[in-house]
């Protein structure tokens, strides 16, 4: 089996990209970048994709069109929305929303890409799976299957989660998963998007997040290597 991985930035793909057989690299644009490797029997593609919208569309169509994976999986950081995630917390995305789209003067639904869709679903197979292997792995960490809301903002203000969190009942914030989720549904691929909680999106955010980041990226190494022993 194909299996990518995505990240935004390099730091929450470091500690996969220590314990796999890299062979081959692309550099596409700035920044994105795609490490061909091998892990056991499973074929790799890594993919630093950049930050934001925009970037996270390019690099998972590049990665679909090029490497054409059975499986992609996104891994990253995230802030808190839900009140009851903790940092070091793990969110398993069943969906995204987009919380910087607003046609709403022209009659659509507040986040919805006109004549486009609102809601991203991740695939319901891989959620549970992850689910399952999220808790077999982190024991006094809560793990919640809950809903992402993405944007192209860092968000450090409490009164702008707490509208994000009542406008679109999201539990966590990022800026990627919404385009994933919808470029991998347009091209019918399957995919998951799993997220570790570095800040709780509030004045203190900018201060946790770089804090956190490398703490919390270690967490997915030992996800993705129990997700490739178990296929
Ligand atoms: N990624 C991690 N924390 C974030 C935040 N507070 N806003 C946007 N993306 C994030």
């Amino acid at each position: 089996m194909k299996v990518a991985i995505v990240s935004a930035m390099p730091e929450e793909l470091k500690p996969v990209l220590e314990v796999v057989n890299i062979k081959k690299e692309e550099k596409f644009g700035i920044p994105q970048k795609f490490i061909e490797a091998k892990y056991k029997d499973n074929d790799l593609v890594l993919c630093v994709g950049g930050i934001g919208k925009v970037n996270a569309a390019i690099s998972t169509t590049r990665l679909i069109e090029k490497y054409n994976p059975d499986v992609l999986i996104m891994i990253g950081v995230a802030g808190a929305l839900n009140p009851s995630l903790k940092i070091g917390d793990i969110v398993v995305a069943k969906d995204a929303v987009y919380h910087d789209v607003d046609v709403t003067p022209l009659g659509y639904k507040i986040g919805e890409v006109p004549e486009t869709g609102i809601i991203w679903k991740g695939d319901e197979d891989l959620v549970k799976d992850f689910e399952n292997i999220c808790k077999e792995n982190l024991k006094d960490k809560k793990v919640l299957v809950g809903r992402i809301a993405s944007g192209d903002q860092f968000v450090a203000s409490k009164d702008k989660a707490n509208w994000i969190r009542e406008t679109f009942q999201a539990d966590a914030i990022e800026m990627e998963s919404a385009s994933f989720y919808h470029t991998l549904n347009l091209y019918g691929k399957k995919g998951v998007v799993l997220r570790a909680i570095s800040d709780s999106a509030d004045e203190e955010a900018n201060i946790d997040f770089p804090t956190f980041l490398n703490e919390v990226s270690q967490k997915f190494r030992d996800i993705i290597l129990s997700y490739l022993d178990k296929t």
